[in-house]
């Protein structure tokens, strides 16, 4: 297998070097068309933890080597950088240390298998922090990062946050699972999306090289995130929750709210990392009543009743517990936002009682109400002071370009 690649490659170089227009010689013979001149830098970050028998890991290398043939590396072209982990980071060659393919492979090849626990949030940290730091990394280039394991790591909360800070910094994550030991929870957080480009899982590690072709080809489709120009979020990071009722509302309804929400996240500098947006539209878990449930009429009654509530208080509850989690993403470092969407349903003390708790952990929640009619003044008591309230006069109305610039004025004053 080396053997015969290392044939192509003399044979290909000697090839380019013919032809003095090549600004630099490298190998042109199997690269895949859409990573031609390609300006990425892809880091390849591989678990060597004990789970892995040596043989697997060969399978590993094999198959970053796969990659690594159909890319064009060169030093103004791809550039490949790669690290392992297992109880720790353990970096290996860094961008721009190997400038052609060849170096690039023997250096693959002689990566160890360290065995060890599966830290993947070490690793992630230092792909970060080693591989994708200041000054080695160039500006314009493309930045991807090839993350294989076979497990579930130690320490899920530090994966996911690891992860959210290399998507901060506009590094592309594939996360490719071997085994059927992988949690495909954990890799469909940490991966970029959608997850139908990010996201492989496979059951054997030969079965690795199958994915070669078409993972080269999205690597290589992928654009560098264009800078942001909006300026919301410059100074300091913002986690912000769009929340409302979709269970108690018809699709138009929901459909207005979700284009304010559009329009308002235009104003927010997302790519810069400095804010994250998440939604909460279901308060309650199942909405389902399963055939075998109920024997007694009565009980099937009165569960029928209490699906779907038109209440604000467990969407709320959810928002304060799970929205702002590490695990799902939330900063302990970002000043905490929530939006709530409001209409005529009455607000009970139980809603109250949440929005107060929300606002005592330090959330600061803007309230827009919808055609409100008399319960104004309890819904106006759900946000943190009387300037985060916002008044529409029905979901049409959110389309208002006036009192949706006062809306965003208002909010990116405090973020
Ligand atoms: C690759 O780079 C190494 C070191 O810079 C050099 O010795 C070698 O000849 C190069 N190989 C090819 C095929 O260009
Ligand atoms: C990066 O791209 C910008 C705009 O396309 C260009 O002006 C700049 O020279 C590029 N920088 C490098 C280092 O290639
Ligand atoms: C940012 O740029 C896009 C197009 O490049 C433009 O449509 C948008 O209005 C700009 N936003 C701001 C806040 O300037
Ligand atoms: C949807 O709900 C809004 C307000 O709740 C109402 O004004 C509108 O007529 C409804 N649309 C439909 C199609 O029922
Ligand atoms: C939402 O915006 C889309 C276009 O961005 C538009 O086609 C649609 O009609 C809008 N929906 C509502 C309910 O305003
Ligand atoms: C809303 O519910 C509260 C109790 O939860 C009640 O005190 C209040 O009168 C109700 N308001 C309306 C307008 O029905
Ligand atoms: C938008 O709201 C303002 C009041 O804030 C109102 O004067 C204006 O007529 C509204 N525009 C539309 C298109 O409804």
């Amino acid at each position: 297998m080396l053997l015969g690649f290392l044939v192509v490659v003399v044979g290909g170089v000697g090839y380019v070097a013919a032809l003095p227009v090549t600004p630099t010689p490298r190998e042109t013979t199997i690269i895949n068309k859409a990573c031609r001149n390609k300006q990425s830098d892809i880091y390849f970050l591989l678990d060597s933890s004990s789970s892995l028998l040596p043989r697997d890991f060969e399978k590993v290398r094999n198959f970053v080597v796969s990659f690594v043939e159909m890319l064009d590396i060169a030093p103004d072209a791809t550039r490949v950088g790669l690290g392992v982990f297992a109880n720790d980071f353990y970096g290996q060659f860094e961008f721009g240390e190997h400038s052609n393919k060849s170096e690039v492979v023997e250096a693959i090849r002689r990566v160890p298998h360290y065995g060890g626990g599966t830290y993947t949030g070490k690793g992630l940290l230092g792909m970060r922090t080693t591989g994708f730091r200041e000054g080695v990394v160039r500006k314009n280039a493309t930045k991807i990062g090839v993350v294989i394991t076979d497990g579930r790591s130690r320490h899920r909360t530090n994966t996911i946050t690891e992860a959210g800070q290399l998507k901060d910094e506009g590094v592309w994550l594939f996360a490719i699972g071997v085994t059927r030991g992988v949690d495909t929870n954990e890799l469909s957080i940490f991966a970029s999306v959608p997850q139908t480009d990010f996201i492989r899982h496979v059951n054997t590690f030969g079965d690795l090289t199958r994915l070669t072709n078409g993972l080269v080809h999205r690597a290589c489709r992928l654009q560098a995130p264009h800078a942001d120009n909006a300026t919301c979020g410059r100074q300091q990071k913002a986690d912000i929750m769009f929340i409302y009722n979709a269970a108690a509302m018809n699709v138009t309804s929901v459909m207005n709210v979700q284009n304010f929400t559009k329009d308002v996240i235009q104003a927010f500098s997302m790519t810069s990392g400095n804010v994250r947006v998440g939604v909460i539209s279901e308060g309650r878990q199942g909405g389902d009543i399963p055939l075998s449930q109920y024997i007694r009429r009565e009980d099937f009654v009165q569960a029928l009743q209490h699906l779907h509530k038109p209440e604000l208080a467990p969407l709320l509850r959810k928002a304060r517990q799970q929205g702002y989690d590490p695990h799902s993403g939330g900063r302990p470092n970002a000043k905490k936002f929530a939006i709530v969407f409001v209409d005529d349903i009455n607000v009970s003390a139980d809603a109250l009682w949440e929005a107060h708790m929300m606002r005592f952990n330090d959330i600061n929640v803007y309230v827009i109400g919808v055609g409100l009619g008399r319960e104004k003044g309890r819904v106006e008591e759900l946000s943190t002071s009387q300037s985060r309230f916002s008044r529409f006069q029905s979901y049409a109305n959110l389309r208002n370009d006036t009192e949706q610039q006062k809306f965003i004025r208002n909010l990116c004053e405090s973020v």
